[in-house]
């Protein structure tokens, strides 16, 4: 069988999972504002059950709702959420696909606080500071922190455990610890953002300290068997805004903190980079100017210091090369060294559908590929040489002869894909009847990404819809292509509320 390493079944210590693609972690903000789940998420979910991949890792689901990023997703902070998981495995579980469920606490990155973190004063409603490690805010939107005292360290531990029991209880498979992109895990475990003096600051044994316990308390609590893996970032480029910031662990760290993680019991590592999230280099791709033009105004209320700078930065497009001098830089410096590790087959132009050639050429993808596939691939493999448990690298995978070669390599035991799933949720049925990839693929444009804050998650990129030719179009010809690949857009992106929830008449 061609690319036979993606249909090796990968075992972890106590979950053998079908395939070597999981589905990378992608929010949308589709659930009750209380943090209870909605149909949305479920049909969602089944999307990429549905369409192949061996194991879906949620997207960030708050332990706490004083660790919940942005309301409307749902949450495992109480027992009364254990029924909404269930049935999200349930339909998973139909298609021998499995279900991790991805524990999270925002600390300082608390995006949008919704009011039940925010205090009223005279004149206005102002989001609380969140825990932290650190008293200063974040780095892209000012948000609020405080560093927290150690009993509050020693609640939120337990949060992570109680999230753990109640994902095990619910059914699904395991759990995975968000401690990458710069939220509350990953500001102990960075050096550029921890400024605690005391036993959770300073050395890294010290910022190890509060993963570590949160392994130990799940461990306790939810025992040896259960799937428990962490998501890390290898390296952190913290230097963005601005530049002249610490960079954050060094590499050697990062196989320091992965080494005492398998020691501590965790079964699996998946590894990403970057210190906040979007961060320039992950997910790789341009900055959404243009979408977060749209979406962005949502965040001025959350009272970030720098929300109302980035409102005006987005809101003019003469001012867009001015933030791309600062957010480009780290792109601009990595892709000028940057080659890739490996190599998938030349992309060859019938693979690709007529229409969608017409906007995206099949020598342009070919290099987004180059640009933007495997990006996190070559610190994968340094943390894979140091450890025995399995690893899963993210970052911008989507060719079939691509992902093999990673595998069979060394480079990684499995891969995740998130963007590349949104775009053709069935990916992976395709690489099975022998498609290196799909005729639309995703083209890292991170429209998505910019329109999560405010719309329904998925792909927003109208190049991928064009439903005719364009070519000799009259100016009213063309401007009806462009309002039919607009209404196939919609129509997609709509998919995830069908079927729609059933409505009951509550008891009297
Ligand atoms: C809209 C969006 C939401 C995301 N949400 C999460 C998240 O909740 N947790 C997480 O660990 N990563 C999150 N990510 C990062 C992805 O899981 C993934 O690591 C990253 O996008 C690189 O993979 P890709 O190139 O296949 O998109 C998100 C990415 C996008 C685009
Ligand atoms: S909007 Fe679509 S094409 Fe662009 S990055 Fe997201 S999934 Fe890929």
């Amino acid at each position: 069988m061609a690319n036979e390493h993606i249909f090796k079944p990968l075992k972890f210590h106590n979950l053998t999972v079908k395939n070597r693609v999981f589905r990378s972690s992608v929010t949308g903000r589709w659930d009750n504002y209380n943090g209870s789940g909605t149909q949305a998420r479920v049909n969602w979910e089944n999307k990429f059950a549905k369409g192949g991949v061996g194991a879906i890792i949620s997207s960030y689901v708050p332990i706490s709702i004083e660790g919940r990023i942005t309301p409307n997703v749902v949450m495992i902070d109480c027992d009364e959420r254990i029924p909404f998981w269930h049935t999200v495995g349930e339909a998973v579980h139909r298609y021998d696909c499995k279900y991790i469920l991805q524990l999270s606490h925002s600390g300082r990155q608390r995006d949008i606080e919704g009011i039940e973190n925010t205090k009223t004063l005279r004149t206005q409603i102002k989001p609380k500071p969140a825990p932290s490690s650190t008293n200063k805010e974040d780095q892209v939107n000012g948000l609020p922190a405080y560093e927290m005292p150690i009993s509050k360290i020693k609640d939120i531990i337990q949060d992570f455990a109680k999230g753990a029991a109640r994902a095990q209880e619910a059914g699904l498979d395991g759990v995975e610890l968000h401690s990458s992109h710069g939220y509350l895990i990953n500001q102990f475990l960075s050096s550029a953002i921890n400024q605690r003096s005391d036993k959770y600051g300073g050395s890294l044994e010290n910022r190890y300290r509060f993963l570590k316990e949160i392994v130990q308390a799940i461990r306790q609590t939810v025992g040896e068997k259960f799937h428990l893996q962490a998501k890390i970032s290898v390296r952190e480029f913290n230097n963005i805004l601005p530049p002249c910031q610490a960079t954050g662990n060094t590499v050697e760290e990062a196989i320091q903190i992965c080494q005492w993680l398998e020691e501590d019991g965790v079964d699996a590592l998946h590894i990403s980079r970057g210190s906040t999230f979007p961060h320039p280099l992950l997910p790789s791709g341009p900055f959404p100017y243009r979408m977060l033009r749209y979406t962005y105004d949502t965040m001025t209320s959350s009272g970030g210091k720098s929300s109302f700078r980035n409102v005006i930065f987005f809101r003019y497009p003469w001012l867009w090369p001015l933030f791309e001098l600062i957010w480009g830089r780290l792109p601009r410096k990595v892709s000028r060294r940057y080659e890739q590790p490996i190599k998938g087959l030349e992309v060859q132009a019938e693979w690709l559908d007529e229409h969608f050639k017409e906007h995206i050429s099949t020598q342009e993808l070919q290099q987004l590929l180059n640009r933007h596939q495997g990006t996190v691939l070559r610190d994968a493999k340094k943390i894979k040489d140091n450890l025995k448990i399995p690893i899963i690298t993210t970052g911008g995978f989507q060719q079939a002869s691509y992902i093999n070669q990673a595998i069979a390599d060394h480079y990684t035991d499995g891969v995740s894909m998130a963007r590349t799933l949104v775009a053709n949720n069935d990916l992976v049925n395709r690489f099975e009847q022998g498609q290196d990839m799909a005729p639309r693929p995703c083209t890292y444009c991170n429209e998505c990404l910019g329109a999560y804050l405010e719309l329904p998650l998925g792909c927003y990129t109208k190049d991928r819809f064009y439903q005719r030719s364009i070519k000799n179009l009259s100016r009213s010809e063309r401007e009806k292509a462009d309002r039919e690949a607009e209404a196939a857009r919609t129509r997609e992106v709509m998919t995830v509320f069908d079927p729609p929830p059933k409505p009951y008449v509550p008891p009297m």
